[in-house]
């Protein structure tokens, strides 16, 4: 991994594409000048020039140095000038900061990723990561949601990945249209039948704080146990290095001890679905 000298220092990044993922989502590839490696669940912050700057997660292979990605959803100024970018821009990145998921903590493990909306970027991230280390793991499943099917991300990826044997993929839509198949329903309609050994089993969820939420409580129904559920908290963020107090999340701070974080960590913390 990247170690990061001067963490202020923004390194110049080239836009290489700009794909249109949903009505709402763009993906943004880009070279930075420099090559600039990530552990998968970290996240880097992305200036445009004029603009400002914004966090994200990559949601590329954490093994790819020379290029990037982020696919960002439009919300407000930053993430709308991100909208327009196209290809020979340049932006600014710099990290990466935060945790990231610890991998090598789930080898032999049973894992159910669970993922809703705009939390499937830094999940397809993870998923590549546990792709390129199959085997490494004793089952890996995968349940993602969203509003409609318009609004699902990486569509054709995702088709292809329920072709793999060495994942159990189950997807839904919060209301379906003639084309959809799959099942209609919240997130949580689908974790019933993960069919793992709950107490001893990895689960990372990864969404909107409401999808988190009720994710978090069905998977500890199921008997999934506090420690072993993985959240990524996309708390209000500046500096990105612990020295602002925007991201205070209790006695943490969001990006420098997060933003991931094991539910027995934080649960007693308030608002942390806010
Ligand atoms: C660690 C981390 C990783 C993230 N990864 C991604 C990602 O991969 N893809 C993605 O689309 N977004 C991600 N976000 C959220 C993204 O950073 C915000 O959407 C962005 O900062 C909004 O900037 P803006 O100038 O466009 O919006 P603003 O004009 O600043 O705000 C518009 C609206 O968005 C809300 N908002 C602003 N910042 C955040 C935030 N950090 N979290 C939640 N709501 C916010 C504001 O309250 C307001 O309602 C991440 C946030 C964090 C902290
Ligand atoms: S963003 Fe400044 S302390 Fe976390």
């Amino acid at each position: 991994m990247q170690k990061v000298d001067n963490p202020y220092r923004s390194i110049e990044a080239k836009v290489l594409e700009a794909i249109t993922e949903t009505p709402t989502i763009k993906t943004i590839r880009f070279r930075p000048a420099e090559p600039f490696g990530f552990k998968t669940g970290q996240f880097i912050e992305v200036t445009v020039p004029g603009v400002g700057e914004a966090p994200f997660t990559p949601s590329s292979r954490p093994s790819l140095r020379e290029e990037m990605e982020v696919t960002v959803m439009k919300v407000g100024k930053v993430t709308a000038r991100i909208h327009e970018l196209k290809k020979g821009d340049t932006i600014g990145v710099r990290g990466p900061f935060g945790a990231g998921y610890p991998i090598d903590e789930f080898k032999g493990k049973e894992i159910a990723v669970v993922g809703g909306g705009c939390g499937l970027a830094p999940l397809r991230s993870l998923m590549y990561e546990f792709f390129s280390r199959s085997g490494e793991f004793k089952k890996l499943s995968f349940r993602g949601g969203c509003k409609n099917p318009q609004e699902l991300l990486y569509r054709n990826e995702i088709d292809g990945w329920a072709k793999r044997d060495d994942l159990n993929l189950r997807l839904t839509v919060d209301k379906g249209d003639p084309t959809w198949k799959g099942n209609v329903g919240v997130v949580t309609t689908i974790l019933d039948d993960l069919d793992m050994d709950y107490p001893r089993a990895i689960a990372v969820v990864c969404g909107p704080p409401i999808a988190m939420k009720f994710s978090t409580k069905k998977l500890l129904e199921l008997g999934f146990k506090e420690k072993n559920i993985y959240l990524s908290m996309e708390k209000n963020m500046s500096c990105g290095i612990g020295k602002c107090g925007h991201c205070r999340l209790g006695t943490y701070y969001a990006c420098k001890d997060g933003p991931v974080f094991t539910y027995d960590k934080i649960k007693n913390f308030p608002s942390i679905w806010d």
